[in-house]
């Protein structure tokens, strides 16, 4: 894994940018995968500004997001549905058939996750994953626990996510409990991977994707065994391995 450490959180945000239009440049019709939350925020900010100054041409790109709640539709403004189309996709002009996401209101949520899988692996795969980190080294919505699971799957989110992400709602019980994740195979399958990291709530968290045992109580960790891992971790959230480097040195 690679570790770049900025100065701020709008330093990780640019050279998050400047990254993933590397990645449009090299192949303008690129995959790319992307997490909702709030550490990608200033990302598609600038991705919107980028579309807007035409900087870059957006408008081959295909998205598939990592996951979506179980039991909102795409105009709850709690879903990820609609937080990606406002904080991105309207920006970046791209149609709906472009921008792929769990269906969280499937009838069927289980044929639902396989379409979801096989719909990435008949798009080739990832180019571009951007993923943010739980507080409790959760990736997309893939919880700590007894075993890695590789498929699109449906999750129940841990306690201390709901807590983490009642912040969107009116309160903890108002938080789904239920949500479809790709799986961490989906994961690992993609060609390159971004991890964004922002603040001290994601301190330990990182330190134990990257210095941790790679277990299934971490899931981030999994991402040691990845070719092509780039951590971008602003000062705060990389306190911990800064605190290593420099007792090592
Ligand atoms: C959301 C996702 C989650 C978030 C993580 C961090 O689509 O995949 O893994 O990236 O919960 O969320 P924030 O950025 O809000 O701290």
């Amino acid at each position: 894994m690679k570790v770049r450490v900025t100065e701020t959180y709008e330093d990780m945000s640019d050279a998050a940018l400047a990254l993933i239009m590397d990645q449009i440049r090299i192949k303008p019709d690129a995959v790319l995968g992307l997490a909702a939350g709030s550490t990608p925020l200033l990302l598609y900010k600038k991705m919107g500004e980028a579309a807007r100054d035409k900087t870059i041409d957006f408008s081959r790109i295909r998205t598939f997001n990592l996951d979506e709640y179980i039991g909102l539709a795409p105009d709850n403004p709690q879903s990820y549905h609609y937080f990606m189309k406002k904080q991105l996709f309207d920006a970046l002009g791209l149609p709906p058939e472009h921008t792929m996401m769990p269906d969280g209101m499937a009838d069927d949520i289980a044929a639902e996750c396989a379409r979801y899988g096989a719909m990435i692996e008949a798009a080739g795969g990832i180019d571009l994953l951007v993923l943010g980190i739980g507080s409790n080294t959760h990736i997309g919505f893939n919880e700590p626990g007894p075993a890695f699971v590789p498929e699109t799957h449906v999750v129940e989110l841990s306690d201390a996510t709901r807590q983490a992400n009642s912040r969107f709602f009116k309160s903890v019980d108002d938080t789904p409990r239920w949500a479809v994740s790709m799986g961490i195979r989906d994961i690992m399958f993609a060609k390159n991977i971004l991890l964004l990291a922002s603040g001290a709530g994601k301190t330990e968290a990182l330190w134990k994707a990257v210095c941790g045992d790679i277990t299934p109580m971490a899931p981030a960790s999994i991402l040691q065994l990845h070719r092509n891992v780039l951590v971008l971790a602003d000062k705060a959230a990389a306190a911990r391995l800064q605190r290593n480097e420099s007792e090592a040195d």
